[in-house]
């Protein structure tokens, strides 16, 4: 039997208003790699940052190498030989690697730092585990998948034996992905033990030799990785059956573009060009996916067609006519919708009801409004908002309850709710579904799809592959604010999207 090195025992965490961890009793195992599996708000990040000291439990224990501890600190909880790679980074930006790594604990004596002797360990550390790193560049021109690194590698500097990675590979391409998993690999092999907490079931499958499901703060059950199948995860985890892939029914597309893009040239908020020339087309009836890292000009594409940043250069056509030159509100009402990524900045309010949320850019007109605006018709309002919450499945009291007191999925579900009934002919979706659990999820993609069979073009931006994967018919990958490739779909896979997403090349740190 091998040896126990990290144990809870009925751990429990009250926040104010959720019962975030109910009871959890989990094991750690010497040299294991051990899956914490969930959906968004299961309570996985407050069970780590109780193990962390980050949190203290509302009751319970903790038993490090058989004995009870009580961490005061993530101070304390390092010193016991825990590290922890956060879902957001915590590196000083301004600093250099190796200044990020021996923060805090610098060696040589007072302040006086020991910049070289810091520099060697680092150079050697990062070498033994093929993490490889400059050590003399600063964080901020590092992408994220090497910040990564960096947290990883200060972990192990304060010698950490036990390693929790919280949601790792959200922020990385398929090659950092497999990259990471190889250096874990290694870690676990060298006799570090790994919790890694996630909510995607292929990784689960692909790194662990064992898996806890949590959901809504309870333990739902333990598993052996290699004894249970995907299907059987997504079921505890989300506490009924799922439909794990949306089945790839073919639609005729038509001929004429929608909707067109030539040499668009977009800057950022600091001037530099964001998008450096781009062109695209949609058609109707099918979906276009832009793949791409983050921060390689998404944002200012959705912006810019939707008139909400200006354009330097280009041309964007809608049914073959010019639309640069019109407001956000012209365009709407050329049957263009939008369901931004950023819910709570452009698509909702949410203070206003939820009936009030889906009139919104409506409300000046028929069936919300009488007179030609100036009175709005709530009766109307809200009997259309009720129609929509039961054809959307959104769960909430009703049209009156505000939209801030609805989930992340039902609020999604809300701006669907609008934009989808706006009966529009171009669509544009960007990460409909980040943040959203796996019911959500499942939701959202058959509704976009029912879109596209609809002879809705569909114009989908979002940094999950997967999801690129399960809607597009193309692919477009996007890279430093250029289209560098397009691909069919079903003649290509996640491998090959993801070399081109790192303009084409092989990483090298
Ligand atoms: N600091 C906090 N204060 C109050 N509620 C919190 C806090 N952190 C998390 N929660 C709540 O606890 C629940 C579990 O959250 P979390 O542990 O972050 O879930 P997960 O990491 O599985 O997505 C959620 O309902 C969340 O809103
Ligand atoms: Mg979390």
């Amino acid at each position: 039997m091998a040896e126990k090195i990290l144990e809870t025992r009925h751990i429990v965490k009250q926040f104010p208003k959720v019962l975030a961890n109910d009871d959890i009793n989990i094991t750690l195992y010497k040299g294991e790699i051990l899956c914490l599996l969930g959906e968004n708000g299961a309570g996985k990040s407050t069970l780590m940052n109780v193990l962390y000291g980050l949190y203290k439990q509302t009751a319970g224990e903790i038993f490090l190498g058989g004995k009870p501890v009580e961490f005061s600190s993530p101070r304390d909880a390092i010193d016991n030989g825990l590290g922890m790679v956060h879902q957001h980074f915590m590196l000083v930006e301004t600093l250099t690697v190796t200044e990020n790594i021996i923060l805090g604990s610098e060696p040589g004596k007072g302040p006086q730092i020991d910049y070289r002797t810091a520099r060697k360990q680092v150079m050697e550390l990062s070498s033994r585990h093929g993490l490889k790193i400059d050590p003399d560049e600063k964080i901020m021109n590092l992408s994220v998948g090497l910040q990564q690194r960096v947290e990883i590698l200060k972990a192990l500097y304060r010698k950490a034996r036990i390693l929790i990675l919280d949601e790792p590979t959200a922020v990385l391409t398929p090659q950092e992905v497999e990259e990471l998993f190889t250096v874990i690999k290694g870690l676990r092999d060298s006799g570090v033990s790994i919790i890694i907490i996630t909510h995607k079931l292929d990784e689960v499958k692909a790194i662990s030799s064992r898996v806890y499901i949590l959901r809504r703060g309870r333990i739902e059950g333990e598993r052996n990785t290699a004894d249970v199948s995907k299907a059987d995860l997504a079921n505890l985890m989300v506490g009924r059956s799922v439909v794990l892939t949306v089945e790839h029914t073919d639609h005729q597309v038509q001929s004429e573009p929608v909707f067109q893009i030539e040499d668009l040239v977009v800057r950022d908020d600091r001037h530099v060009a964001a998008l450096n020339g781009l062109s695209l087309d949609v058609r109707p009836g099918e979906v276009v996916g832009i793949a791409g890292v983050d921060g390689n000009g998404q944002s200012e594409l959705a912006e810019a067609i939707m008139g909400l940043r200006g354009v330097e250069r280009g041309v964007m056509r809608h049914h073959g006519e010019d639309i640069a030159g019109l407001s956000t509100r012209e365009r709407i009402d050329r049957r263009i919708s939008y369901v931004p990524a950023d819910r709570h900045r452009f698509g909702l309010v949410l203070p206003f009801s939820v009936a009030e949320n889906i009139a919104i850019g409506y409300h000046d007109r028929p069936p919300n409004s009488r007179a030609a605006g100036w009175a709005l018709d709530y009766r109307a309002m809200e009997a259309r908002a009720g129609e929509l919450i039961d054809d959307f499945d959104i769960r909430t009291s009703g049209p009156r309850a505000s939209a801030g007191t609805l989930s992340g999925g039902n609020q999604q579900k809300v701006i669907l709710a609008r934009e989808f009934t706006r009966n529009p002919d171009f669509l544009l979706v960007s990460q409909p579904t980040r943040g959203l659990d796996v019911g959500a999820i499942e939701y959202i993609h058959s509704q976009i799809l029912a879109m596209r069979d609809r002879d809705v073009g569909v114009l989908l931006i979002s940094l999950e592959l997967e999801e690129v994967f399960t809607l597009a018919n193309r692919i477009l990958v996007l890279y430093e604010g250029e289209i560098v490739k397009e691909l069919v779909t079903k003649d290509t896979d996640e491998r090959e999207v993801g070399l081109y997403m790192t303009g084409g090349k092989e990483r090298t740190a």
